[in-house]
């Protein structure tokens, strides 16, 4: 039986979450919810983007599940590469928005559901599961829970592919958010059945690349983002000692 070693408040999230999804343009409430950090939101999104196609490959075959997909941000930007997409929150005000935006779009392959423990979707259905920027919004116990239903959901040798934040000194922001420590974080995913399959370091924090895109300080020069991207992707394991946080991937992979 696995330990509880957050002080994560479940009820604290979904209030906070509903709030940014009511107060905040749909874009920034899952990012920087301060409406004056768009400029700094954009290379967070294409950050975002970039970590997730170069390490979940997807097929025009695949039935994807966002878990904790927010306001669909980056739903309504994979839903092309991929047969059906739906998108799971614990936040009903989250998955408002996500609706009110896939009506907007007219997107036919893509669907929103409100969901907490249970996920209501059939055994064996689903080909691949991404999770980005949720398990640090989430207590040690609700994870492994959330891990189970995975394996259940998940076809067999389907993968689930984890994007969190981790610190190498662990960090809680009162009883909202942790960034584990990466052997914590570690020890959690490696509670369920699901096999840890590959795990490494994908973006840094603070980086050299938002910091010069933050110079720049014009949001129409964005065909600068691949570049600094790039540049970043270089740095990701430098200087570790000024590193304030990272990104760490996980993918893991149901056994057949
Ligand atoms: C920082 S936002 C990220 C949203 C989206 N993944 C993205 O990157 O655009 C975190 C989201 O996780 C959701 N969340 C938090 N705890 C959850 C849980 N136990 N189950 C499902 N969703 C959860 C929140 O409501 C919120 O929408």
């Amino acid at each position: 039986m696995m330990e509880e070693k957050t002080k994560i408040d479940v009820a604290t999230v979904i209030k906070d979450m509903n709030r940014r999804a009511t107060e905040t343009p749909a874009f920034e409430a899952v990012l920087d919810a301060n409406v004056k950090s768009h400029h700094a939101n954009i290379y967070r999104n294409h950050q975002s983007l970039w970590a997730i196609k170069k390490n979940m490959p997807l097929t025009k075959n695949d039935v994807v599940v966002e878990f904790g997909c927010g306001t669909g941000r980056l739903i309504f930007q994979l839903n092309n590469y991929c047969k059906q997409i739906i998108g799971l929150d614990i936040s009903d005000k989250m998955i408002d928005a996500a609706n009110k935006l896939a009506k907007e779009k007219k997107t036919s392959n893509v669907q929103f559901i409100h969901s907490a423990e249970k996920i209501p979707l059939a055994d064996n259905s689903v080909d691949k599961i991404y999770v980005c920027w949720v398990f640090s919004l989430m207590p040690d116990m609700a994870i492994h829970q959330a891990l189970k239903e995975f394996e259940r959901i998940l076809k067999p040798n389907g993968g689930a592919y984890i994007f969190d934040h981790t610190s190498n000194s662990g960090k809680e922001t009162g009883n909202l958010q942790v960034h584990r420590k990466p052997e914590h974080l570690q020890e959690v995913l490696a509670s369920s059945n699901l096999k840890i399959a590959k795990n490494k370091k994908v973006i840094r924090h603070p980086s050299r690349g938002m910091s010069i895109w933050t110079k720049i300080n014009n949001s129409n020069f964005t065909f600068i983002l691949p570049l600094l991207q790039m540049l970043d992707d270089q740095l990701v394991l430098r200087k570790p000692e000024f590193i304030d946080y990272y990104t760490e991937f996980f993918e893991l992979k149901k056994l057949s």
